[in-house]
C-alpha cells in the first residue's frame, strides 16, 4: 500500500541528492521510500497523511546504547553532581545488577528503552553486551539483544570483572567468550581507555572478533587521548565512539578515513565532562555521527533530539549538521545505507515534528516535537 505525506513545510531528508525541500511531499510504498519531492509534482497514492506545514525528517539512527542491564546509578549521578568523578569504575555496579536479573527482567528493560527511543523519532538502534561479563552472561544479553535489533555489538571487553586479571580476561573475551557470542552478534567493541583495556589488549579483542566475522567498532579517548581512535582507523573500525580527548594526529588520522567518529554529549552532560570538539573534526573533514550511549552510567537518556540540542548548544555543530550526524550519520556508524536519509529506496523510517523546521529540535530543548512515527512503512505513533 502507498500513502502520500503530504504539504511538508520543511523536508530534511539528510540525503545530499534532495537536500532541504521546502512545501514538499513524500510518497511511501510499503517499507520503502518511492517518492520525494515538491508537492505540486506528488504522484497519487492510496492514503494521504497531511502535514499541515511541519516539518518532517529521517528517523533518528541511535548507532551507540547499552540497553541490557538491570538497576539504576542515580545515587552514583546525584555525586558525581556533588562533585565526584566519573571513572567507569560503576560499571561493575551495573553488571552485578545484571548477573542478578532473570531473563525476562532483562527483555522487560530492552523493551521500555526501544519504546521510549522509537516514541522519540528513533527508528534504529544499535544494543550492545557488556554488563554480563562471564561467558553465559554476555551471551545471554546478546540472545536478547537480537530480539530487539539486528544491529549487536559483543561488548565483553567493556571492564576487567572485579578481582580478574586483565591479560587473563583479555583472552577469555578473546577466546571462549567471544565463540559463545559471536552466533549472535554482528559488531565487536572494547572500551580502550585507562583502567579498562590497553591498546594492545583492545587489538587482540577486536582483531579475534574479526576472525571471527565480527565487524570492529570501540570506545575510544572518552576519559584521555589514548591510542583508540589510531586503532580503529588502523583496524578499518566503522566507528571510533566518544572521541571526547583527540590529538591533532587522532583528527586527521580520523578525516584521512573511513571510521566514523561517533559523538555522545549525553555522557559529558552526565559525567559532567568537556564536550568533543564536533567543530574541528568536521572542518578537518572526519565524519561524525551523534548517538545517546543510553546506559545506567555515563548517560541515561534515550533522547537523540536531547543530544542533537546539546551539540548545538556546546559542540559548535549547525542544526543541519546535528541532524545529519543523527540520521545519516548514525547509518554511517553502521555501514548502512538504506537508513538515515529519506531517498527513493531507503527504509521507510521518518519523523513528522511538531514544528515547521528542523531548527526547532535545538531551539525547543526538552519539548517533546516528535509527533508522528513511521517505522519500516508503518505509523507507530
Ligand atoms: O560508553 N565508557 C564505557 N562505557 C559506557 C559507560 C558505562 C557505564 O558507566 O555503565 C560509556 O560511557
Ligand atoms: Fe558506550
Amino acid at each position: 500500500m502507498s500513502v502520500l505525506i503530504d504539504r511538508i513545510g520543511e523536508l530534511f531528508t539528510a540525503d545530499p541528492a534532495h537536500g532541504v525541500l521546502e512545501d514538499a511531499a513524500v510518497v511511501l510504498d510499503g517499507d520503502r521510500v518511492a517518492w520525494v519531492g515538491p508537492r505540486s509534482r506528488a504522484p497519487e497514492a492510496d492514503e494521504r497523511l497531511d502535514a499541515d506545514g511541519r516539518a518532517v525528517v529521517p528517523g533518528f539512527v541511535d548507532s551507540h546504547a547499552h540497553l541490557v542491564f538491570a538497576g539504576d546509578r542515580s545515587a552514583e549521578f546525584a555525586a558525581r553532581m556533588a562533585g565526584e568523578p566519573y571513572t567507569g569504575g560503576g560499571i561493575r555496579t551495573t553488571v552485578a545488577a545484571t548477573r542478578e536479573a532473570s531473563d525476562e527482567t532483562l527483555r522487560a528493560n530492552v523493551a521500555r528503552l526501544t519504546a521510549e527511543m522509537l516514541r522519540q523519532g528513533t527508528t534504529t538502534w544499535e544494543i550492545k553486551s557488556g554488563y554480563g561479563l562471564t561467558v553465559a552472561d554476555e551471551a545471554r544479553s546478546l540472545r536478547i539483544a537480537g530480539e530487539f535489533t539486528a544491529e549487536t555489538t559483543y561488548l565483553g571487553a567493556h571492564t576487567v570483572p572485579f578481582g580478574a586479571d586483565a591479560d587473563a580476561y583479555t583472552a577469555l573475551a578473546c577466546g571462549p567468550m567471544l565463540d559463545a557470542c559471536a552466533p549472535h552478534a554482528k559488531w565487536v567493541d572494547v572500551f580502550c581507555e585507562k583502567g579498562a583495556f590497553d591498546g594492545d589488549q583492545a587489538r587482540a579483542v577486536l582483531t579475534a572478533g574479526v576472525a571471527k566475522g565480527l565487524l570492529p567498532r570501540i570506545h575510544a579517548n572518552q576519559l584521555t587521548a589514548g591510542p583508540g581512535v589510531r586503532l580503529a582507523v588502523e583496524l578499518d573500525a566503522a566507528s571510533a565512539d566518544h572521541c571526547t580527548h583527540l590529538t591533532d594526529e587522532d583528527v586527521e588520522a580520523l578525516a584521512a578515513s573511513s571510521t566514523v567518529a561517533t559523538l555522545l554529549p549525553g555522557a559529558e552532560f552526565s559525567t559532567r565532562s568537556p564536550y568533543p570538539d564536533a567543530r574541528r573534526l568536521i572542518d578537518t573533514g572526519a565524519a561524525v555521527a551523534l548517538a545517546t550511549d543510553c546506559n545506567p552510567g555515563s548517560s541515561y537518556t534515550s533522547s537523540m533530539a536531547f543530544c542533537v540540542a546539546l551539540a548545538v548548544r556546546e559542540m559548535g555543530m549547525t542544526p543541519a549538521e546535528a541532524l545529519t550526524a543523527a540520521t545519516a550519520g548514525g547509518a554511517a556508524a553502521l555501514r548502512r545505507d538504506d537508513i538515515g536519509r529519506i531517498a527513493v529506496g531507503a527504509r521507510a523510517d521518518l519523523a513528522v515534528l511538531a514544528a515547521p523546521s528542523c531548527v526547532h529540535l535545538a531551539y525547543r530543548p526538552g519539548t517533546p516535537l516528535i509527533e508522528a512515527v513511521v517505522h519500516g512503512g508503518t505509523r507507530v505513533t
